[in-house]
């Protein structure tokens, strides 16, 4: 178990990011730099970046390691589903996946009612809409109350805002393929259901996330970026779930909502100009849910790195061109 005291030491010791010169195309994400080669691969660093709201909120230290081994657990218990980028993993905060035509649509899946954002579910329901993608919800619904199903709630993929849109016009908007589309939605209800149910076994209710997609060279679907990591996903602790909402209290939260959260309750995230800047507990106690995360999903210790991380994922990086 990591311990504040631990996280204490490295709250400087954050990859604020990295641009190197000569190892591709670089793109600087909301949280990843990415590194397009000649010979056609991505090399992604997830940096310690912390974004919400479409905006940048800081730094949190370990991150990157954190969300990055979380989700190359995942894309090694998926490969048997769909195939993934990923090449090699060559160091705790770097993925080099191989770099393809990228589908325009995310597909968020949702299998709670749920969420606090202006596309969320929940918000759509409460403003007493019962259409919601396409899809119809019944009334009486609580809020954080599981659906029957869950329910694939696309987005078209933008630089600044991703939109919601409707699951069934997706086709006719010639965004994608027919056939291409149904095995993106037969994969994502596969993985959906792998990820809850091995969430499961570490205490843990997969409650949303979304997959992001490409097509190779030889036209096959491919699953890219990351998956089911705390910040792709939501996940709830399983055991207080069931209680808190019986009494109409948010669940245990174990990603990017708890940090969503704070922000609300101090500031208008979205409008103000200036947003709080995080106190030092604060970060170590986002740090914290992310490793835990990370430690209960696959069952291994978190490796503290040894030296300063910027240090170590620039020197590899620049091995690598
Ligand atoms: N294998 C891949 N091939 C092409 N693009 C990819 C691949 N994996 C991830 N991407 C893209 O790389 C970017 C990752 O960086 P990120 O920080 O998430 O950026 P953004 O702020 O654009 O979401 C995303 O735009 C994602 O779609
Ligand atoms: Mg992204």
């Amino acid at each position: 178990m990591v311990t504040a005291e631990q996280l204490q030491h490295h709250l400087d010791n954050c990859l604020t990011g990295t641009q190197i010169e000569g190892l591709g195309d670089f793109y600087k994400g909301k949280v990843r730099d990415n590194y397009s080669t000649d010979d056609g691969r991505r090399i992604l660093v997830t940096t310690d970046r912390q974004s919400a709201f479409d905006r940048n909120l800081g730094l949190i230290p370990l991150k990157s390691q954190a969300l990055t081994q979380l989700s190359s657990w995942w894309f090694e218990h998926t490969k048997d589903i769909v195939k993934n980028h990923v090449i090699e993993v060559p160091d705790p905060c770097i993925v080099i996946g191989k770099n393809v035509k990228t589908i325009p649509i995310e597909m968020v899946i949702r299998g709670y009612l749920s969420g606090s954002t202006g596309t969320s579910s929940w918000m759509a329901y409460h403003n007493g809409e019962r259409t919601y993608c396409g899809h119809t919800l019944p009334e009486g619904m609580l809020k954080n109350q599981k659906f029957e199903n869950p329910l694939i709630t696309p987005t078209t993929k933008d630089d600044i805002h991703d939109e919601n849109i409707d699951f069934f016009t997706v086709v006719e908007s010639g965004l994608v393929d027919p056939a291409l589309w149904e095995q993106m939605v037969d994969v994502t209800y596969k993985l959906f259901e792998r990820g809850q149910q091995l969430a499961a076994k570490g205490g843990l209710i997969l409650v949303d996330t979304k997959y992001e997609f490409g097509v190779d060279e030889e036209g096959k679907l491919v699953l890219i970026d990351e998956i089911h990591t705390s910040d792709s996903s939501r996940f709830w602790k399983a055991d207080t779930y069931q209680a808190l909402i019986a009494d109409g209290k948010e669940p245990e939260n174990f990603d990017k909502e708890f940090l969503r959260l704070w922000f609300r309750d101090r500031c208008d995230p979205y409008n103000d100009e200036n947003l709080p800047e995080m106190p030092d507990e604060f970060r170590i106690e986002v740090a914290l849910r992310y490793i835990e995360t990370y430690e209960r999903i696959t069952g291994e210790a978190f490796q503290m790195p040894e030296s300063s991380v910027q240090e170590r994922v620039v020197g590899v990086l620049e091995g690598l061109r």
